[in-house]
């Protein structure tokens, strides 16, 4: 906690993850695991960030959850449609930066064959 007690860092599961009681919505920031080194990419990995996309649908409905990743098939993975996408490096890693505007039950990606954007 920063001394005049504006921020607090905790550790915990993104998979179980909610604000505080009364709090208002706000930005969330993470560069989830994408399973560079894995070859299939690792079913482990797709199965958690499904997990974590249902919290964010159930406790933070309201926020922007922005994610840094190498993994272009996040969207799909979280059942996600992102309403910005932003390219950039990691180092030498191309990367992806998306935005969830997370409302309940309303950003669920539509069928592959209405999508526009490009990867
Ligand atoms: C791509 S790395 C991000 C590293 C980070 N940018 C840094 O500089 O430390 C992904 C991180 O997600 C963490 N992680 C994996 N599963 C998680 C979960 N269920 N909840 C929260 N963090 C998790 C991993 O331990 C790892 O540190």
């Amino acid at each position: 906690m920063l001394d005049d007690g504006r921020l607090t860092f905790r550790q915990g599961d993104a998979r179980e993850a909610a604000p505080e009681e009364g709090m208002t919505p706000g930005l969330l920031i993470a560069n989830p695991p994408y399973g560079e080194q894995s070859n299939p990419k690792s079913a482990s990995i797709r199965s958690m960030m499904k997990h974590v996309a249902d919290n964010l649908k159930a406790n933070f409905a309201g926020w922007s959850a922005w994610m840094l990743t190498s993994d272009r098939s996040l969207p799909q993975q979280m059942r996600l449609k992102e309403s910005r996408k932003t390219v950039l490096f990691n180092g030498p890693l191309e990367c992806r930066f998306f935005r969830f505007d997370m409302v309940a039950g309303s950003n669920r990606r539509k069928p592959r064959a209405e999508e526009t954007s490009e990867d």
